[in-house]
């Protein structure tokens, strides 16, 4: 399975903090907001990576991730020339897919939580039809929705719905079959010129293979799109990491956790970040185990 990891957009909701700063590189307390959907991606068990971005910033994720060796996975950078829509990445990304699997990470969403790992887990598992994962929100107009019959099954999606069917929304990290990149060429840009993802998931669903992984009360999922949610994100992973002493959303832990990388690799790579808190944790951590 490939990862598309989409770093891009416009990033108006954040602005000036983003009139010059790609918004994917703004912190989440102690690192890279980029780093988090990065991380969950390797826990995923995937070690083929496309950064997409703006021409602009392309060469600010070169120097950041280079091409992934140095974390025992490969990175490559494609350029997305203006924002035209989520679901353009993986008509930009269909090359690289080679009509494999692939895993769509959004640069802004992080997710954290003991049962995190065991969503992705059955979301790989899956060889057919696409997964999304839903949380519950208390603004569910705000968010694209689905709507879930009884027995835990997709029946509706709906984009910013006035009268909400549910309080489930749609989180940014899809997992398609090798469907998605044709789904995604036959796609119309919707009324705001965007090729939507809503419109990728409605084509899984009317086939009859839009999975949902609900995700568990020990999981959060955080947007990171906004002002106060970017503060709130990087307070909850402040008062995450201090008082279970683990570190969420960190590349070299995930690479090495998934062995991409040994010990003394990771010992390595902590030692060059040690003048930080963010390093020395993460040497304290390869101390650990
Ligand atoms: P959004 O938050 O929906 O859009 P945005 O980042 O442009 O921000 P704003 O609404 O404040 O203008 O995007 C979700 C994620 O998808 C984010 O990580 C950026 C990325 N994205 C792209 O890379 N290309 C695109 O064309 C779009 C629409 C989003």
């Amino acid at each position: 399975m490939k990862g598309i990891l989409l770093a891009g957009g416009s990033g108006t909701r954040m602005r000036p903090l983003s009139t010059i700063i790609n918004k994917q590189l703004l912190p989440v307390y102690n690192k890279p907001m980029i780093y988090y959907p990065l991380a969950n991606l390797m826990l995923a068990g995937i070690r083929e990576i496309l950064v997409i971005t703006s021409p602009e910033d392309s060469e600010l994720f070169q120097r950041l991730f280079s091409d992934g060796s140095r974390l025992g996975i490969s990175i490559r950078h494609a350029v997305q020339e203006s924002p035209r829509g989520i679901a353009e990445a993986l008509i930009i990304g269909a090359d690289f897919a080679e009509g494999q699997r692939v895993a769509l990470a959004l640069g802004d969403n992080v997710f954290y939580g003991a049962g995190f790992a065991g969503c992705i887990e059955r979301a790989c598992e899956r060889k057919e039809g696409a997964t999304v994962f839903a949380c519950a929100v208390e603004d569910p107009g705000r968010y694209g929705i689905v709507e879930l019959n009884a027995g835990g099954d997709a029946v509706a999606l709906a984009e910013k719905p006035s009268v909400p069917a549910s309080d489930l929304a749609v989180t940014g990290l899809y997992f398609y079959d090798r469907q998605a990149v044709e789904i995604a060429r036959t796609l119309e840009p919707s009324a705001r010129g965007e090729l939507e993802i809503t419109d990728v998931n409605q084509a899984y669903l009317d086939r009859g293979q839009l999975h949902v992984e609900t995700l568990p009360a020990d999981t959060s999922w955080l947007d990171t799109g906004t002002h106060e949610s970017l503060l709130r994100a990087s307070r909850e992973i402040q008062a995450f990491e201090k008082s279970t002493g683990a570190l969420v959303g960190s590349i070299e832990e995930a690479a090495f956790r998934m062995g991409f990388i040994d010990r003394a690799r990771r010992r390595e790579l902590a030692g060059e970040l040690k003048d930080s808190d963010y390093g020395r944790l993460l040497l304290e951590l390869t101390g650990q185990g």
